[in-house]
């Protein structure tokens, strides 16, 4: 027997309230949400030919560079033997997915070598089994280099193909920037997004967008270090790096994990802008990554952190300054001139230490001074449970910034006793950001069990909107054949996506975020476990409805009452959609060939005049929406 009183509002609930968390991990950006199908496109790996299988007469050069960041090119010769022919190909993200009658933009930029003559290359789609999918020629025509491309229609569908591109003629070609899409990418942009993988992100509706990690912000070194400097601009000119998970744990080695920054600030900020997102950009506060104590060569010198404080406050600029700024000039010729409105900056990941708060400070000042709108984002350090990172906190009050960054992977157990955690949290400092999350089974598992703890977890989050104001999940994104790290919110591989039932959570929290807390309460607590049951319930203002959401973790079905207070005497109130995510047991996930093995789904419930009676399942998460 609860009750939701309906006299008081209660305080707003921010529309970032849930969002996404973005890390270029499991292959999430190159061989993943960016649709470039090649991998090492410009031969810039530091293993130039990684990615690629090569025969006959290919040469590797660096002379005379069309692109300054990325040297390499290759020059394809004819072998001068009848029965020799030179072809190099490519194995894309653990195969090339191709889809029947997908249409695919081969661009390359090229030049004939040695010849003025024209040189014919002929581009092959291949399958995985080595047979042509479909074919066509270019005829390179000209000894400058210039940009050729073509459209090339799959006949079939094939998770592993490959890529080929066969010298047809008798001189020499060079090549350059190699580069695979699909037509159909997401909002049909050429330097685009996958469309499948992009439109889910959409669909949680996610009112803030982190990027771009994650420990790859700071790097494995401070020379690998994300530089969002490098990342705009002509794609072909974004300088490779290498990934922070191209060395993960000691069993699991990604040596082909680079970034090609394809993928980089502007698509990030555009993306947000597409979903309705406040984009959150985390720049690196001169720390590599997990090296606060252990390397002094991991720590910029503060009397050097000058230059990456310059780059938080050219980033504000790129985003938000007029079209007559510098950086503001950058985004517009990028194509968007209009500013980003970016209102919010993450200063370092998940960083501890004296180290992190000296130069947490120092960036601090420079960016109020310059842009005091801007709200700044600290750290709380890898776990805010009680651990040695905690007294963190005080610090971030004492530097007054804005929200506070905290960090939880955490088991099943203390998810379900951390539905409280922000009962009793100070009001008067930041505000919390609850950056990164997710419920660790012992085997890792993305099933009912993750999901509804989280889910039990969460009431405790929209409950304490009034200092919750942002909270993502992490990690997002996870390539079946090439992950670091799970549990991960969407799995997918070269053709199809996953949607865990963690996902769902999100989304039925997303979706159905209200604009004010309400209060829910039974003999005057908040349900926080009693009996298995979890609940919260928010109001929205725009659809005059209460939203109340139910976990249960215990086996059996519990009748639940709800009555609401204060309600004006002769208000009826009515049922809206009632949804429901459950099934037989907590081992249920989904899986790529069986991705709707757990989906929400439609439920009911009964209104007797101000009372709303829930059977809510063994093992449920479920919303009602009350209509006033
Ligand atoms: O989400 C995976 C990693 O976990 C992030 O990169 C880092 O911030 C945290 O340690």
């Amino acid at each position: 027997e609860l009750t939701l009183d309906t006299k008081k509002t209660g305080a707003p609930v921010q529309s970032t309230m849930y969002g996404l968390f973005f890390e270029d991990i499991n292959f999430a950006a190159d061989g993943g949400l960016y649709a470039e199908l090649i991998k090492n496109r410009s031969f810039d790996f530091p293993q130039n030919y990684m990615g690629w299988y090569l025969s006959g007469n290919v040469e590797l050069r660096k002379d005379n560079p069309l692109f300054d960041k990325n040297p390499h090119y290759v020059v394809l010769s004819d072998p001068g033997h009848p029965h020799k022919r030179t072809a190099i190909e490519n194995e894309g993200f653990r195969g090339i997915g191709f889809k029947a009658n997908g249409t695919y933009r081969f661009s390359v930029w090229a030049k004939t070598s040695g010849t003025s003559e024209s040189q014919r290359i002929r581009i092959d789609l291949l399958d995985s089994k080595n047979e042509i999918i479909t074919t066509q020629k270019i005829d390179i025509t000209s000894p400058e280099w210039k940009k050729y491309e073509v459209v090339l229609t799959s006949k079939l569908t094939d998770a592993k193909g490959r890529l080929r591109i066969f010298l047809d003629s008798k001189g020499s070609v060079a090549l350059e920037h190699v580069s695979l899409f699909p037509t159909d990418t997401y909002k049909g942009r050429e330097n685009g997004l996958r469309k499948d993988l992009a439109e889910t992100l959409a669909d949680i509706h996610p009112g803030v967008f982190r990027f771009p990690g994650g420990c790859i912000i700071e790097g494995t070194d401070l020379e690998t270090r994300y530089n969002w400097k490098n990342t705009i601009g002509p794609v072909e000119n974004r300088p490779v790096n290498e990934s922070r998970w191209h060395y993960t744990f000691p069993h699991r080695f990604f040596p082909d994990y680079y970034q090609s920054y394809g993928l980089g600030f502007y698509e990030y900020f555009l993306l947000s802008e597409d979903m309705g997102a406040e984009p959150l950009p985390v720049v690196s506060c001169g720390l590599a990554c997990q090296y606060q104590n252990e390397r002094e060569e991991c720590h910029v010198p503060l009397n050097e952190l000058q230059p990456y404080i310059q780059d938080a406050l050219d980033l504000i600029e790129f985003a938000n300054g007029p079209v007559t700024s510098t950086w503001g000039k950058v985004r517009a010729d990028m194509g968007h001139p209009a500013p980003f409105n970016m209102k919010y900056i993450g200063v370092g990941n998940e960083q501890w230490g004296d180290e992190y708060v000296v130069r947490l400070e120092a960036f601090t000042k420079a960016i109020r001074a310059k842009y005091p709108e801007i709200k700044i984002i600290g750290s709380s350090g890898p776990s805010a449970d009680g651990d040695k990172f905690d007294y963190l906190w005080p610090e971030m009050k004492k530097l007054k910034v804005d929200l506070v960054d905290e960090h939880y992977y955490k088991d099943p157990e203390w998810f379900l006793k951390s539905a409280g955690r922000y009962d009793n949290y100070d009001r008067k400092g930041p505000a919390v950001f609850a950056g990164e999350y997710a419920c660790h089974l012992p085997n890792r598992a993305n099933n009912l069990k993750s999901a509804l703890y989280e889910a039990a977890f969460m009431t405790g989050l929209e409950r304490n909107a009034d200092i919750v104001h942002m909270t993502t999940y992490a990690p997002l994104l996870a390539h079946i054949d090439g992950w670091q790290w799970r549990p991960d919110l969407i799995w997918f591989d070269n053709l199809s996506v996953m949607k865990t039932p963690n996902y769902y959570v999100q989304q039925m929290y997303a979706q159905n975020a209200g604009t004010n807390t309400a209060t829910l309460i039974q003999n005057g607590t908040p349900l926080t476990g009693q009996d298995g049951l979890y609940a919260s319930a928010v109001y929205d203002k725009e659809q005059n409805c209460y939203i109340v959401k139910i976990a249960n973790t215990s086996a059996d079905s519990k009748d639940v009452k709800i009555t609401l207070t204060g309600l004006k005497k002769q208000a009826a109130i009515s049922l809206g959609d009632c949804t429901e995510l459950t099934a037989g047991n907590l081992e249920i996930e989904n899986t790529l060939a069986e991705p709707s093995n757990i989906t929400p789904q439609k439920t009911t419930a009964t209104i007797d005049g101000s009372t709303l009676s829930v059977k809510a399942k063994g093992f449920s998460f479920s919303l009602y929406k009350i209509k006033l």
